[in-house]
């Protein structure tokens, strides 16, 4: 029995903290994007910098990896969780809707998430736009009005992930407390809009007609 809750808690921190790791990728990522609409130019400059860098595959080799751990986990969780039959988190929220609705659509909005990675690596990474034209490539995408719907798809399925996973993150690495609990959750979920409106407004404004006009 200590051996099954033992492997529970290090599933748990484990998932945590790639979660963690993930989300503060999307501030970085959040913030390159917001360079690409102040300047364009500078934008540019960096990601060529960037990508000239030696330790670019290795940062994206850890991101990989991070990302499959994290999946890896959370599918063995919930195969788990169902197969007690654990319904903990409705039980505990139901007169909060919008985290009952965040918490019921972890598994599957993880799923979108997915298939909206692999709609964008396949755009933007595999393979990557040639130095200089970054933001032309970005532009030519987000013109047709599919892919602007599957970013603003995708970027609602972040909030709704981050809106219980960032809260979640805390509880499952023992940092919450009866004090410090509805701060805690009000920073996560204030975080949670951030990014995904971020990733909202960052779609649109990229997507305009040209910044460089
Ligand atoms: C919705 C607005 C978004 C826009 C406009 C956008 C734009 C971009 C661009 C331009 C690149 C290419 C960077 C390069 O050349 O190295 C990129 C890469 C990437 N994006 Fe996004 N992105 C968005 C949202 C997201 C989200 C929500 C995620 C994660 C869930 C994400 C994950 C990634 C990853 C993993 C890479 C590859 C990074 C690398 O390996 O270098 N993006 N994105």
């Amino acid at each position: 029995m200590e051996g099954v809750n033992f492997s529970k808690s290090l599933t748990r921190i484990f998932l945590a903290t790639s979660g963690l790791l993930l989300v503060f990728f999307l501030v970085i990522h959040l913030a390159g994007l917001l360079l690409g609409v102040i300047a364009p130019i500078t934008f540019e400059l960096y990601a060529k910098a960037l990508h000239a860098t030696s330790w670019l595959v290795f940062a994206e080799f850890m991101l990989g990896a991070i990302t499959l751990t994290h999946v890896f986990l959370t599918l063995t969780k919930v195969i788990k969780n169902s197969q007690n039959g654990n319904t903990s988190n409705l039980v505990s929220r139901r007169k909060d809707s919008l985290a009952v609705l965040a918490a019921r659509s972890q598994p599957i909005g993880g799923i979108v998430l997915l298939f909206f990675l692999y709609i964008h690596l396949g755009e933007l990474r595999f393979p990557r736009p040639a130095d200089g034209s970054e933001l032309s490539t970005l532009q030519l995408i987000l013109a047709s009005s599919g892919n602007l719907v599957a970013y603003i798809l995708g970027s609602l399925a972040l909030f709704l992930h981050l809106f219980h996973g960032i809260e979640s993150s805390q509880r499952s690495l023992g940092f919450l407390t009866p004090l410090n609990s509805s701060l805690i959750r009000g920073l996560g979920r204030a975080l949670s809009v951030i990014i995904s409106t971020g990733f909202v407004l960052m779609t649109i404004l990229l997507g305009r007609t040209s910044v460089f006009d």
